[in-house]
């Protein structure tokens, strides 16, 4: 695969099917219990992207409940539009294109202020969670959901059950490294759920509560669940077209500037598409399995 892609919008490779399979609804229910959702009329949904938290937290809140969803993406506000009235709930939503670090709103405007997997591109999470502190409403709500990527990449499968310690701890060095080249490029921390709820207590959230999503996405054959077919086809799909995680150019980036070196990139890269290719192979088998958790915070705060 050439290592130049079109440039493509913020997270497209993250937008398929295995999005619709992230969260369990009586467990949101729950987190709607703990967390008065029933006292929310208006949300704002920062980095929504094409719709899919905004989707999942329609299914929870009150029926009458408006919802405000901003990106910075052209496409994606487009496409979330196009979602939400397909579900029939257009006539409840607006999207509009916007910043997370200033956004297009009044202070004060939202009783509760959520992102989903957005605190971890950004350069400074600090200054995100004050704009969404900014335009809550004085006992509103800021609900973030990041998770600790890092941690998924400890996982053990059927495949790398077995692979060589080295190989292992190769490939746990070659994760760190990239995340934290991302960030040292100013692109977020893909393990930013391990320190927002610091952040957001330090910024003066109170009432700072945090969960973690109940939902893992098992794989063991016949995979003929929903998430197991979503699953799968993302992996093969990504796998035929020479993409991991991020496509080459991007992990190549990402590792200089996290330290590696450019003698060592080609071998990681390789043993990542080997260790993809086994996996695939063995779900073809029949024989691949995992727990396959993604280690995912709920953080919530109150706007004093
Ligand atoms: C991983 S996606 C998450 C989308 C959505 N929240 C969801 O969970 O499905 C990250 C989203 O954040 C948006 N984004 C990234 N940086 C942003 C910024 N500074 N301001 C607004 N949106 C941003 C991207 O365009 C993308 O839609």
């Amino acid at each position: 695969m050439s290592e130049n892609q079109p440039q493509q919008p913020h997270s497209a490779e993250f937008f398929n099917e295995t999005r619709d399979y992230w969260w369990n609804e009586d467990f949101l229910r729950l987190m709607g219990e703990r967390l008065d959702f029933e006292k929310v009329s208006s949300v704002l949904d920062v980095g929504c992207g094409v719709g899919h938290w905004m989707f999942a937290l329609a299914g929870v809140l009150p029926r009458t409940t408006r919802f405000n969803g901003v990106d910075r993406e052209e496409e994606w506000v487009r496409k979330a539009t196009k979602r939400m009235n397909d579900a029939g709930l257009g006539d409840r939503c607006e999207f509009a294109l916007g910043d997370a670090m200033s956004l297009p709103f009044a202070d004060k405007s939202f009783d509760l202020t959520t992102c989903q997997t957005v605190l971890i591109h950004v350069k400074n999470p600090r200054g995100a969670i004050r704009e969404m502190m900014r335009v809550t409403k004085p006992g509103g709500l800021v609900l973030t959901i990041e998770p600790c990527n890092m941690a998924s990449m400890g996982v053990f499968s059927s495949v790398t059950d077995s692979f060589p310690t080295e190989v292992v701890a190769a490939t746990l060095r070659f994760h760190l490294m990239l995340q934290r080249g991302k960030r040292a490029l100013g692109l977020g921390f893909n393990s930013l759920g391990d320190l927002a709820p610091g952040m957001m207590a330090e910024l003066g959230l109170r009432d700072i509560r945090v969960y973690m999503s109940d939902r893992a996405t098992p794989m063991y054959p016949p995979y003929e669940k929903p998430h197991q077919r979503a699953e799968a086809k993302q992996w093969k799909d990504w796998h035929a077209r020479g993409h991991w995680v991020w496509d080459k150019a991007t992990t190549r980036q990402y590792f200089l500037a996290g330290g590696g070196e450019e003698r060592e990139f080609d071998g990681l890269w390789e043993q990542a598409g080997r260790q993809m290719a086994a996996e695939i192979a063995a779900i073809e088998a029949g024989t691949f399995h995992c727990g396959n958790p993604h280690i995912t915070y709920l953080i919530a705060g109150r706007v004093s």
